[in-house]
Formats: C-alpha cells, sequence, structure tokens
C-alpha cells in the first residue's frame, strides 16, 4: 500500500527520511511531496535516499493512507480517494462535522490526539510528543523575554538571585518545562490539579505547590473539572503565586473542554514588571485571560504574554522526527505482517480508541465509530478495594508468582526453625522477620510493586543458598524440606525472570 506524506501549512512534516525508511521496512511505499520536508531541514534527495518517491499534489488522490499533522482541508479531503485512510490530529470531539464528512467520504480515519494515554501507547502518543518540545520550548520563549539570567549568581560585582518560574499544569509539557527551567538555574515551583503530579514535580527538581483543598484523583491521566471550592482556593493561589514570580508558564488543560482561566487581568496587574507569563493553552482558549493567540503583548504594567501556538513547530526537525516515530509505532501495531496491509484490529484498545470512521468495502458512506468505549488506565494508584479486584495497565501480570514467594518464605522460616540454632534465637529471627517484613511491604505503593518483586526474588536466591547447604542433612526431615525449598525457589527466581521479560516485552511491544 502506498502512504503519501502532503506539505503541511507549517514547519512540520509528519514523516522523516528516518521514519520514512522504517515505513517502508514495515512493506510499504511511500510517496512524499515535493519540499515537504524543506523546514524541518530534510531536502528531496533525503526522502529519495531514504527510498520514497517524490511527487506533487496527486499525493492526494493516488496514496491509499494519508499522514499529516492537522486535519486537512476540505479540498485536500475530497481529493483522496473513497477507501482511503487518513491518519492526523482530528480533534474529533471537537469537530461533529468533520466527522460526518469523513463518514461521507467513505474514508477510514484515525485520530492521532486520542490515543488513549496507557503505558503500551506512549510510543504513539503525538499530544506528549510535541507537548515535551513544546514545554521545552516554552521556557527559551521566556528566556528570551525576560531581560535578566535565569541563573543565580556571585560575582565581585554582586549577588544575581536565580529567577523564580511557577509552572501550572504538570502533565507532559508542565513536567518539561520544569527540568528545563531547573536545568537552566531557576527556582521551580508548580502546581497542578491532580495531587498525585507532586511526586512527579519534586523529582524533576521542582517545589509543588498544592491547592488547598482535596482534589480527586484522576484515573485516566487527565483532570477533571474542579469543584467551586477548589476553584476558589486555586485562583487564590495562583494569583499569589504569579505575583511572587518571575515567569510563570500556563499548560492547564482538560480534554474536550476550553481551557480553564487561571489568570485574570487583576492578576497579571498584579504581577512585577519585567515578569513573562507563557500561556501554552493559548490555541485552546488560553489560561490567562490578556493572552492573545499566536502573539506576544506587553501590559501597561510590563508584563509579557506569549501566546504562541506554535512552539513545538519552532523546533521542526526533533518534532517532525518525533511525531514521524509516533506515526511509525503505530503503523508496526497495524502491520503485524509487516507486509504493507494494515490491519485494523478492532479489538485493539488503541486501534480502536483512535478509529473515527471505518470505510465501508461496499461503497456508501464510512461507519462511524467515535466516541469510543472508555479505556480505564492507572495513572495514579487506585484506591484500595477496587483497585485490587480491577485489572490495571501497570499491575503485575496474573500469576506472577506471588503464592511461589509465600510458599518459598515460609519454606526458608521452616528451615531457619530446623536449624541447629536455639529455638529461642530462631523464634526471635521468625518475629523480627515478620515485623519488618510487614513494615517493609505495606509500605511499599502499588506503583512499586515490581522493584519489590526483584527484591522479593533476590531473598529466594538467599533462601536457595541456605537450602543448598542443607540438602544433604543426615536428618531426612531437613533434606526433604531443602529440596523442596530449592525447587520452590529457583521457579520463583526464573519465573521472576521470565515476568520481567514479559513487562519489559509490554514496554518495547511499539519500538
Ligand atoms: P496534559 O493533559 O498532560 O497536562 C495538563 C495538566 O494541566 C494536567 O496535569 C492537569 O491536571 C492540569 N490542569 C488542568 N486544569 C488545571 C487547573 N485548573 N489547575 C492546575 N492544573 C490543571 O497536557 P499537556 O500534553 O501537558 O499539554 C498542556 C497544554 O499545552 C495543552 O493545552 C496543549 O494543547 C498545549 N500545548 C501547546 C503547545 C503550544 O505550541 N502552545 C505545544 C504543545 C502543547
Amino acid at each position: 500500500m502506498l502512504i503519501g506524506i502532503p506539505r503541511e501549512p507549517q514547519t512540520l512534516v509528519a514523516a522523516t527520511p528516518d521514519t520514512v525508511g522504517k515505513l517502508i521496512k514495515l512493506g510499504y511505499d511511500v510517496a512524499v511531496q515535493t519540499g515537504a520536508g524543506d523546514q524541518a531541514n530534510h531536502p528531496d534527495s533525503q526522502y529519495e535516499a531514504a527510498g520514497a518517491r517524490i511527487v506533487g499534489d496527486d499525493v492526494w488522490s493516488s496514496a491509499d493512507i494519508i499522514t499529516t499533522l492537522d486535519t486537512p482541508t476540505a479540498a485536500q479531503l475530497a481529493a483522496m480517494a473513497p477507501q482511503a485512510t487518513l491518519i492526523s490530529r482530528l480533534a474529533p470531539g471537537r469537530n461533529d462535522d468533520l466527522v460526518q464528512d469523513l463518514a461521507s467520504k467513505n474514508l477510514t480515519a484515525m485520530a492521532m490526539d486520542t490515543v488513549p494515554r496507557i503505558s503500551r501507547a506512549q510510543a504513539m502518543d503525538v499530544l506528549s510528543s510535541q507537548a515535551n518540545v513544546g514545554g521545552y520550548r516554552a521556557v527559551i520563549e521566556a528566556a528570551n523575554a525576560f531581560g535578566r539570567l535565569f541563573t543565580g549568581q556571585v560575582t565581585a560585582a554582586g549577588k544575581v538571585p536565580p529567577a523564580t518560574v511557577y509552572v501550572i499544569g504538570t502533565g507532559v509539557a508542565g513536567l518539561a518545562a520544569i527540568g528545563t527551567a531547573n536545568s537552566m538555574g531557576a527556582v521551580v515551583k508548580a502546581t497542578d490539579l491532580r495531587p498525585e503530579t507532586a511526586e512527579q514535580v519534586e523529582s524533576m527538581g521542582a517545589e509543588f505547590v498544592a491547592i488547598p483543598t482535596a482534589a480527586e484523583k484522576s484515573d485516566d491521566g487527565y483532570a477533571k473539572e474542579m469543584t467551586q471550592d477548589q476553584a476558589a482556593a486555586a485562583a487564590k493561589l495562583y494569583a499569589e503565586q504569579a505575583a511572587l514570580a518571575d515567569i510563570v508558564i500556563t499548560t492547564a488543560n482538560i480534554p474536550g473542554r476550553k481551557s480553564p482561566v487561571l489568570l485574570t487581568a487583576e492578576n497579571v496587574a498584579a504581577m512585577k514588571p519585567g515578569s513573562v507569563i507563557v500561556d501554552m493553552a493559548a490555541a485552546n482558549g488560553g489560561n490567562c485571560e490578556l493572552t492573545v493567540p499566536g502573539e506576544v503583548t506587553t501590559t501597561d504594567n510590563g508584563v509579557t504574554i506569549i501566546g504562541y501556538t506554535d512552539l513545538a513547530g519552532r523546533l521542526p526537525a526533533q518534532s517532525s522526527q518525533l511525531y514521524g516515530q509516533n506515526i511509525v509505532n503505530l503503523f508496526k501495531l497495524l502491520t503485524p505482517g509487516k507486509d504493507g496491509v494494515p490491519v485494523l484490529n478492532m479489538d485493539d484498545e488503541i486501534i480502536r480508541g483512535i478509529t473515527v470512521t471505518q470505510a465501508s468495502t461496499t461503497g456508501g458512506a464510512a461507519d462511524i465509530l467515535w466516541p469510543p468505549p472508555p479505556v480505564k488506565v492507572s495513572a495514579a494508584p487506585a484506591p484500595a478495594p477496587a483497585a485490587a479486584a480491577a485489572p490495571v495497565a501497570e499491575e503485575e501480570p496474573k500469576g506472577s508468582g506471588l503464592w511461589w514467594k509465600v510458599l518459598a518464605g515460609l519454606l526458608g522460616v521452616a528451615l531457619v526453625l530446623a536449624s541447629p540454632l536455639s529455638v529461642t534465637t530462631n523464634y526471635m529471627i521468625l518475629m523480627l522477620a515478620i515485623v519488618v517484613g510487614f513494615y517493609v511491604i505495606t509500605a511499599v505503593t502499588h506503583s512499586l510493586h515490581t522493584p519489590l518483586m526483584s527484591e522479593t526474588n533476590a531473598i529466594s536466591g538467599i533462601i536457595l543458598v541456605g537450602a543448598v547447604l542443607q540438602v544433604g542433612s543426615s536428618n531426612v526431615a531437613i533434606a526433604v524440606l531443602a529440596f523442596i525449598a530449592i525447587v520452590i525457589a529457583s521457579i520463583n527466581i526464573f519465573g521472576g525472570f521470565a515476568v520481567t521479560r514479559r513487562m519489559l516485552a509490554m514496554f518495547q511491544g511499539g519500538n
């Protein structure tokens, strides 16, 4: 099948020479519209060298599959052949008319911006890959507009304090902004509606400033709308922190909704002259009341507000490479036979989640499959009772050996008890082991159960050594117990390796 890569009305392109090569390896032919990669520093000759054909406007009518960054124009859609496939960011939740149009043209449409936020889908998540670059670029833009150093310095001429950066919304873009600002020497604080992001914020070197009212934990990696109490407490906090900061970067976003306004004109008026706001949510209404999408404006009190909506596009080579790799990862999923023939397996939650329309092979209109059934994921540690029953993405695979561990542990204890030490000493060791074990295991959060498993594998290793030493005992009971311990501990250790392999394969699946 032929994949078409059209020239975009922006700096980015949906495939680079590198990703074209990978698509060809999956059995596809690739046609690139002339000049498509020019702004990302990829001339036609590089695409040709990678094995693509260079074509003109006919890319739209000749390709079986078109991949673009954003929704094509009506004329481009009209040029596509019936039953062709469009893979692009389509925002189907906000574009009913587009969905109807795609169906009436009998096209299969896959929305890259609706990839579910589950571990397996990360490799295809274009919102994340672009927000990551965008968050980095937001700090660079802020540093450019801010008339001072980011890092603090002590010089012979005096002390220079570090810049203070406040990030609101610590999803992908916010965390990238925190990392960048921190590495440039700024003092960084951040707030998010989802309290579970505090750990990530702190691990990136910033201080988490919590909204002082309880917020619900997210069960899908995205925020829910705030209650009135939360909104009032948050508004007060944002106003206070913005007035203290030199730079405010806002990334607050709730999928399918207009971005919440977090900084009012009054809040901006209270900020220091020379401070900078980068409103990353500008394209979706903006988090600051005064943001002008796509523009840089300066208020009467000297606050610069940057409303660029193309932050990722300002680093076109890498953003295109990341987007192109997301597309390659999707094609790997779609092409199990590596034969250039995509298979729409609707039992796969990623494929089902992004398929907006599916073309009819007998003519007429395509089936509308939007919205997809919800996908539940474990972005946060889930509440205890329900979580125990519900299978979640990060959980240990079933049959991962908990019972083997318990059995191996009991055998280890039996061996200790059967050893020549005095009975009292053995009971003391046993009691101590139970107390320490209880506190260690109950203090480990759900998300760290995998490393805990590795730890218990190490313990099984010790049991194995102990059992090998005891197996030659003249006491038959000890010898039998030691033999059983060797078998069970070995199953535990090798089973542990097998489970780890399976989990690693889950992560590597998209690469
Ligand atoms: P995300 O969904 O991963 O993160 C958004 C974060 O905002 C979430 O952690 C959420 O809990 C938080 N949030 C929502 N409402 C909040 C509130 N009222 N107070 C505090 N936190 C709140 O989204 P991602 O991928 O990080 O993108 C963030 C925004 O950046 C999006 O609007 C996206 O469209 C935009 N973006 C803009 C670019 C540009 O060129 N301007 C480039 C890339 C992304």
